[in-house]
Parts: structure tokens; C-alpha cells; sequence
């Protein structure tokens, strides 16, 4: 992969302003494609944008919402062209809780912002991609949408939908050259796992780390590579596949 891996392509990347979204984003721009970088965290984004410079912008965007996600692909088509590369990344992950006491607006808004994120995504941004004769989709699941987490019902629940519906969006995208894979990472050192209260907060979960066959956490960059080489041509003959980065986690 070099400068030029990318050139000629427009890239969405959503839940870019830290974290995979924000790796992923500089990494597509550093090898030559031009970005939409997208978030509800309107600052940070603009800063990540801002460093990336002339091939990216930013667009503040509720996943969730379908009429945001219309003008998530004017401003890629306006400022860049049709949309080659689209990464479902927004994500949020609950503080764990016994199933009996998660209630139904919690359970639905992880549904709302992991999952139905994924189908809005990939319906808004595909005819685009069917306009300029193909493109790639890479959905964001995790280690949790392949194997259960306790605590996790919504998390888990929206995370195997998504492996589900990369699959299917593989088969029906296949005659127009869309490839659709999905990417489970396991645990990464993002905001995300970040929790409140520095560096002693974060023990905890560097200890579970510990007892992984790579015995540490991964780094949003080490996620990127993953997502950016499935974006890729080299991955041309990969659809509705699922791919860990997880250290070994679900070994
Ligand atoms: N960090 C991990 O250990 C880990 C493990 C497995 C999977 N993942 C997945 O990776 C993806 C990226 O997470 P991350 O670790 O970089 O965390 P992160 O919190 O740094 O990034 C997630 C981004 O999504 C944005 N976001 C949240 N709700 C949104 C909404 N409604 N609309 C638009 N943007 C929204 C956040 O503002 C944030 O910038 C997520 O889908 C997450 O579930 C992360």
C-alpha cells in the first residue's frame, strides 16, 4: 500500500472524531482517498478533519437518522464525487448490566445507534457506489458479535445483527461489484474503554488484558489496518466475510 493505494476514491467514515473511526480516516487519507468524516462530536471531529486537511471534511451526523445520513452523501458527492468506500464505525457500548434491569429505551437506542445505523448506511450510500460501478463496505462489529458477553444483551444483540446483515448485504451487492465484510475487533485502547477516572480506572481492564493470547490491549491503528486493506483492492475476492482483530480473544 502506498500514497496512491486510494486515488480516485471517496471514503465515509462514521464515529471518525476519536478512537477506530478517527485511525481509520487519517490512514484512507494518507493513502491517497479523499474523506467524509462523520460524528455527533461536532469539535473533535472538525479537529481530525482539520489535520487531515484538503481531502477531508466533516459532517456532524447522528447515525441513527436517516434524513442526516441523505446529507452525509450530498456533501460526499458535492465536494468529491460518487462514494467508493463506505465504514460503519459509530458506535456505543453500555456500562454491562444484568438483562432485568436494562430498560427498553436503553435497549432500543443501542439497537438504533449500532445497528439500524448499518442498514441506513449501506441503503443511502449504495446506489451511489452502483453509479460509479462498484465499491466497498466495511461494518465495524466486535469480538461481541460473535460470541456473547455477559451483561451485554443490547451490545451483543446489534453487534451479531450486524455480522448477520453484512452477509446479506454481500449476497444482494454482489452483481453490482459491492464487496461487504465485517470487522470484530476485540479489546482496543479507545475512548470507548476508556473509563472515567485515568489511569487506575483503566487497570481493571488492562489486567483482563492480560489473560488474552496477546496479552494487551490493541490499538485503534492496529483496527485500521484491518478495516483499510479490506476497503482495498487487494481484498478484491472477500465478501460477507468476518474478520477478528482481537489478539486471539475468540480463539
Ligand atoms: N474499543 C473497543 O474495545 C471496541 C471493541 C469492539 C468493537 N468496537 C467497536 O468499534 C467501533 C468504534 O469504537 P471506538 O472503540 O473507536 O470507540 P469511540 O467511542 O472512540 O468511537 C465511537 C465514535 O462513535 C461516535 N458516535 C456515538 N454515537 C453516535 C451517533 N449516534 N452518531 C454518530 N456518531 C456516534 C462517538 O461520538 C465516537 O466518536 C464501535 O462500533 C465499537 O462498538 C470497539
Amino acid at each position: 500500500m502506498d500514497s496512491e493505494t486510494f486515488l480516485g476514491d471517496v471514503a465515509i467514515v462514521t464515529g471518525a472524531a476519536g478512537g477506530i473511526g478517527a485511525a481509520t480516516a487519517r490512514m484512507l487519507a494518507a493513502h491517497g482517498a479523499k474523506i467524509v468524516l462523520t460524528d455527533i462530536k461536532q469539535a473533535l471531529g472538525t479537529q481530525v478533519a482539520a489535520d487531515i486537511g484538503e481531502a477531508a471534511r466533516f459532517v456532524a451526523h447522528d447515525v441513527s437518522d436517516g434524513c442526516d445520513w441523505k446529507t452525509v452523501l450530498s456533501v460526499a458527492e458535492d465536494s468529491f464525487g460518487p462514494v467508493s468506500i463506505l465504514v460503519n464505525n459509530a458506535g456505543i457500548a453500555p456500562t454491562p448490566t444484568p438483562l432485568f434491569e436494562v430498560s427498553e429505551a436503553d435497549y432500543r437506542r443501542v439497537i438504533e445507534i449500532n445497528q439500524i445505523s448499518c442498514f441506513l448506511g449501506m441503503k443511502t450510500v449504495a446506489p451511489s457506489m452502483i453509479g460509479r460501478g462498484g465499491g466497498a463496505i466495511v461494518n465495524v462489529s466486535s469480538v461481541a458479535g460473535l460470541k456473547a458477553e455477559r451483561g451485554a444483551i443490547a451490545y451483543v444483540a446489534s453487534k451479531f445483527a450486524v455480522t448477520g446483515m453484512t452477509k446479506v448485504a454481500a449476497l444482494d451487492l454482489a452483481k453490482d461489484n459491492i464487496r461487504v465484510n465485517s470487522v470484530h475487533p476485540g479489546l482496543v485502547d479507545t475512548p470507548m474503554v476508556r473509563p472515567e477516572g485515568g489511569a487506575a480506572a483503566f487497570e481493571p481492564i488492562l489486567q483482563f488484558a492480560s489473560g488474552l493470547p496477546i496479552p494487551r490491549p490493541g490499538s485503534p491503528a492496529e483496527i485500521a489496518n484491518l478495516i483499510v486493506f479490506l476497503a482495498s483492492k487487494s481484498a478484491s475476492f472477500l465478501t460477507g466475510g468476518s474478520y477478528a482483530a482481537d489478539g486471539g480473544w475468540t480463539l
